[in-house]
C-alpha cells in the first residue's frame, strides 16, 4: 500500500516535471520567434531609414570635391583649414560637431556615426552626408562669401527660398593621422535657432504674452510655411522639423536648417516601422507641416512669460494660436503647409479671444493639476523621433546599421 503511494507520488510529480519543460520550451521557442522577427522589421525599418535621398540626375551643383580643388574656392577652403584652432564649437550633434568660424559655419560628418546615405556622384566607392547634397540643390552656392551673415542676395543662385546656400564643402583631415571627414561650410545666422530665440525673446524684449510674441512672429511663420510649400513642391520632405533645426537669420526670417534627414516624399522610410512607432504622418508632407505648427506652437510658449494662461487657453482653443493648432489637427493626415498658412490667415494673433461659457479651465488651480495640464500640453506639441528600440532590437551594436548599397559612377 505504502509503495502503491510512494509511486503515484512520484508518477504525478514526474508528470509535472515534464509539463513544466514543455512550457518552457513553448515560450523559449516564442521569444526566439518574436525576437526573431523584431530582429528583421528592425533592421528592415532601419535600411529604409538610411537608404539615399534622390536627387534630380545630372544636377550641376552636386558635383563633390576632395581636398584641394583648383577652383575659386580653394582659398576660401584653404584660410578654413588653416584655422582650425580659431573654430568655435555651436553645437556636439550625433553626426558629428558645428562650428563658428568668422561668419561662417563649418559642419563637419563624423565617419562611422551615423551612416553616410548617398554616393557622392562621379566617385567610386565614396559616399557623402546627404546634407551636403541637400543644401546644394536647395540653397545652391553661395558666392558672396565676404558678406558678414547672410544677405538677402547672398544666395542669388539658390534654388529654393529659405535655405541655407552652401559656401564650400570639402573632405580633410583634422591632422595627418586622423581619418579624412566631410566638411560643410554655410553662413553663420547670428540669431541661431528657435530655442535660443525663445530664450532672447523672454529675457530681453518687451513682448511679454503669448499673445504679443504670437502677434511679433506670426509672418516669420507664415513665410516658413511659404517655403516649406515650395520644398514640398519640389517633392521632398525635410523630415526632422523641430525647433533646433528652425535657424534664425534675423529676429523674423527664418529658415530650416539641418538638411540631413531630407527624403524624396515616397522614400520607404516613410511606411517604415521606425516612422509609424514614432506617430509620424503616413504622408511626409503633412508630417512636416503639422510638426512645424507644433515647433512654432513650442516657441511661443517658451518666449511667453504667461506660460500657465497658454496651457490654460490651449485645450480651449479660445486664443486663435490654439485655435489654428486645433483646426490644423482635424485634418492633420492630409494637411499642406498651404492649408495651414491659410489657416493662419484666418485665425490671426490680434483677433480677440472666444469668451467661453463654463470656462473650465479657469478653474485649473493646484500645482499638480497645473503640472498635469502643462505635460498634457507638451505632449501635445512633442516633436521628437527616436530610433533607439530600432537600434536595440536590430542588434547594431553588433552587425551595424544595415547600409549595403555599393556606389559606383
Ligand atoms: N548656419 C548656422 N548659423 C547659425 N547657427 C547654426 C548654423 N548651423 C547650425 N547652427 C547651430 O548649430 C545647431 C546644430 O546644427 P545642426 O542641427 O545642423 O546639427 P546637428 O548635428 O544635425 O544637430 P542635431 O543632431 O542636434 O539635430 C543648430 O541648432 C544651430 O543652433
Ligand atoms: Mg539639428
Amino acid at each position: 500500500m505504502g509503495r502503491h503511494f510512494l509511486l503515484s507520488v512520484s508518477h504525478s510529480s514526474r508528470a509535472a516535471f515534464h509539463l513544466r519543460w514543455r512550457i518552457a520550451l513553448v515560450l523559449l521557442v516564442t521569444a526566439f520567434c518574436h525576437q526573431q522577427y523584431l530582429f528583421l522589421v528592425s533592421r528592415q525599418s532601419l535600411a529604409a531609414k538610411y537608404s539615399p535621398t534622390t536627387f534630380d540626375a545630372g544636377h550641376n551643383e552636386l558635383q563633390p570635391k576632395f581636398s584641394r580643388p583648383d577652383d575659386d574656392d580653394s582659398d576660401f577652403q584653404d584660410e578654413i583649414i588653416a584655422n582650425r584652432e580659431a573654430w568655435r564649437i555651436l553645437s556636439h550633434g550625433w553626426e558629428g560637431k558645428v562650428f563658428a568660424y568668422k561668419d561662417s559655419v563649418i559642419k563637419t560628418f563624423t565617419p562611422g556615426q551615423s551612416p553616410f546615405r548617398n554616393c557622392a556622384p562621379g566617385i567610386e566607392n565614396e559616399k557623402w552626408p546627404t546634407e551636403i547634397a541637400a543644401s546644394l540643390r536647395l540653397g545652391g552656392h553661395d558666392n558672396n562669401i565676404s558678406n558678414a551673415g547672410l544677405s538677402e542676395n547672398s544666395n542669388a543662385n539658390k534654388n529654393m527660398n529659405g535655405f541655407l546656400p552652401v559656401r564650400a564643402y570639402f573632405k580633410a583631415a583634422a591632422t595627418p593621422s586622423l581619418v579624412p571627414e566631410w566638411h560643410l561650410v554655410t553662413p553663420l545666422l547670428k540669431g541661431g535657432n528657435l530655442n535660443t530665440l525663445a530664450k532672447k525673446t523672454l529675457l530681453e524684449t518687451k513682448l511679454k504674452t503669448a499673445k504679443d510674441v504670437d502677434a511679433h512672429f506670426r509672418p516669420a511663420f507664415e513665410r516658413l510655411l511659404g517655403n516649406m510649400q515650395h520644398l514640398h513642391e519640389a517633392r521632398y520632405c525635410h523630415d526632422d522639423i523641430k525647433p533646433a533645426n528652425i535657424f534664425v537669420a534675423e529676429d523674423t526670417r527664418w529658415l530650416l536648417g539641418d538638411l540631413g534627414n531630407l527624403r524624396h516624399t515616397s522614400h520607404p522610410y516613410h511606411s517604415s516601422r521606425i516612422w509609424i512607432n514614432n506617430d509620424q504622418l503616413r504622408d511626409c508632407r503633412a508630417n512636416d507641416a503639422m510638426r512645424l505648427l507644433k515647433s512654432y506652437l513650442q516657441f511661443v510658449k517658451a518666449a511667453a512669460s504667461d506660460k500657465e494662461r497658454f496651457d490654460d487657453d490651449f485645450f480651449t482653443g479660445k486664443e486663435p494660436i490654439s485655435r489654428l493648432f486645433w483646426k490644423a489637427s482635424t485634418d492633420a493626415r492630409t494637411i499642406s503647409a498651404a492649408q495651414i498658412q491659410k489657416l493662419s490667415m484666418k485665425e490671426y494673433p490680434e483677433q480677440p479671444a472666444m469668451l467661453q461659457e463654463n470656462n473650465e479651465s479657469t478653474q485649473i488651480r493646484g500645482t499638480f493639476r497645473r503640472l498635469t495640464l502643462h505635460k498634457a500640453v507638451n505632449k501635445s506639441l512633442e516633436t521628437r523621433m527616436g530610433e533607439k528600440l530600432a537600434r536595440w532590437w536590430g542588434m547594431v551594436g553588433i552587425f551595424g546599421v544595415p547600409n549595403k548599397e555599393v556606389c559606383g559612377f
